[in-house]
């Protein structure tokens, strides 16, 4: 989440946010920031219980729901962290749709993806590439496929940061493209 700005940011949902490891950092690092972990109900109970256990139950919790389906509305960001390369182009533009929807608006969808468009070169570069290869059943996406993705399902970008080895941060909204004026972060 390098560079992104949470301080306008009231509540955020993590979508397919597991067992709440990534909610409840950004909650611990944030504290005016509320929270939802949203996972399927085996896996949002256990979140649920992660967060009580931080201490956290006043500014965080857990609900279950499918991201196909559709997903509580009024959070301000929409957070999916390496969801999208478990799945194909179709049902991740069908996940980014339900996603947008509860967004609306005013929300913004903010994607910290799984890509591999700067790879470098040498044994570690290529260990990690081994790594994602074996674990991710859909290849790795360039940020730009990611953007074209998001494009598909009414997702503008609106922000980006820098392009990570493994990990990439943008920031859409589903408002029509011009509202917002795209911008780069420095690295
Ligand atoms: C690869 S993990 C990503 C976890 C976490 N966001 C992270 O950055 O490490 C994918 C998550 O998506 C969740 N998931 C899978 N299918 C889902 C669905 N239909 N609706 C909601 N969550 C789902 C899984 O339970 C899992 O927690």
């Amino acid at each position: 989440m390098r560079g992104y700005d949470w301080s306008t940011v009231r509540n955020v949902a993590d979508v397919g946010g597991n067992n709440g490891t990534l909610l409840i950092e950004l909650l611990c690092a944030h504290p005016h920031l509320r929270g939802t972990v949203i996972d399927l109900p085996n896996v949002a109970g256990i979140a649920a219980r992660r967060i009580e256990e931080a201490g956290l139950a006043d500014r965080g919790t857990a609900v279950a729901a499918s991201f196909f389906e559709e997903l509580p509305k009024g959070h301000d960001v929409y957070l999916l962290s390496g969801i999208l390369a478990d799945w194909s182009d179709e049902k991740s533009v069908a996940i980014l749709r339900r996603v947008a929807e509860a967004a609306g608006p005013d929300g913004r969808v903010l994607l910290a993806e799984i890509n591999l468009p700067e790879m470098g070169t040498g044994l570690a570069a290529a260990d990690t590439a081994l790594r994602v290869a074996a674990t991710v059943p859909v290849p790795a996406r360039t940020v730009e496929a990611v953007k074209d993705l998001a494009g598909r399902a009414g997702l503008t970008p609106a922000w980006q940061g820098p392009v990570g080895p493994v990990r990439s941060v943008v920031e859409f909204s589903p408002a029509v493209a011009g509202d917002r004026v795209p911008e780069v972060a420095g690295a």
